[in-house]
């Protein structure tokens, strides 16, 4: 079933057009990466997806009703992104930023219920970071950071989870810990997955499917063993590299290979 579609989808930035026709089909209960080079338009693409940004041309549809028909609260109860950029002031503490995630279930006094501080707490414990509840986001570590924002978006509860690099600056163990928790979430509570990761080989590990996105379209999309090829990692990344498997995860892998054939490490 397919829970968002982006149809004949065009995103610009004042004259700049940077997702250009392109269409997207979420299916439920997947994991999707998207890859591809900087500045190629995955944010951007996040950002139109989850409404946050507007676009210019085309259609999205959230389970076959077009978004438009929603408010944003109503979006808000069914897509959570968790922006690339988060800037909080430091002294935020991190059960506050955690009821951030309620605020579209919230009535008109934009107060939280006993049942909103209850959901709160279960995010924070299903991420590991209700030790920390009391703590400003400021003297976290950035793997504590990370999963304080995955725990905000989590207490949302939506369906659909969107992830734009939720493991930038995290060392390869922290890396490993929120994408198992991705995996958790997705298995556990069959929440669709719709993440950013730069790193080939843990996308290739965790996803259900790939998306690959060359200046702002899409370049092909499938399992990771169909969208792992060489040709594909040149035309995208401009690289030579040798796709392996990875019999204990039971995927693909790369190893990239400089201009003198020799194996460079990853
Ligand atoms: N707010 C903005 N105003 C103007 N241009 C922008 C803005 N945000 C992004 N861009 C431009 O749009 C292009 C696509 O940016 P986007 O952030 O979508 O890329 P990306 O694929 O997510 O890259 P990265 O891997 O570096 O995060 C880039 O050239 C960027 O400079
Ligand atoms: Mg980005």
């Amino acid at each position: 079933m397919i829970v968002l579609e982006g149809k004949e989808l065009e995103i610009s930035y004042g004259e700049r057009t940077i997702v250009r026709d392109l269409d997207i089909e979420i299916e439920k209960g997947e994991v999707y990466t998207i890859i591809g080079p900087n500045g190629c338009g995955k944010s951007t693409l996040l950002k139109g997806l989850s409404r946050c940004k507007k676009l210019d041309k085309g259609e999205i549809y959230l389970s076959s009703n077009n978004i438009n028909k929603y408010n944003s609260k109503e979006v808000a109860k069914k897509v959570a992104i968790l922006p690339q950029i988060r800037n909080v002031p430091g002294d935020i503490k991190v059960k506050t930023i955690v009821g951030y995630g309620r605020y579209p279930h919230l009535g008109i006094r934009n107060h939280l219920e006993e049942k909103d501080i209850k959901t709160v707490e279960w995010a924070m414990k299903k991420t590991g970071v209700i030790e920390l509840k009391d703590r400003e986001i400021g003297t976290l570590s950035g793997g504590e950071g990370q999963r304080v924002w995955i725990a905000m978006a989590l207490a949302q509860k939506t369906d659909i989870l969107i992830l734009d690099e939720p493991t930038t600056f995290l060392d390869i163990s922290h890396q490993l810990e929120v994408l198992e928790l991705v995996k958790e979430l997705n298995k556990e509570l069959g929440i669709t997955i719709i993440m950013v990761l730069h790193d080939l080989n843990l996308a290739a590990r965790y996803s259900s499917r790939i998306i690959v996105m060359k200046d702002g379209q899409i370049v092909v999309e499938g399992i990771p063993d169909e969208v792992f090829k060489e040709n594909v990692l040149e035309k995208v990344f401009g690289i030579r590299a040798s796709i392996m498997h990875d019999e204990i995860h039971n995927c693909p892998f790369f190893i990239p290979i400089n201009k003198n054939n020799k194996k460079i490490a990853v």
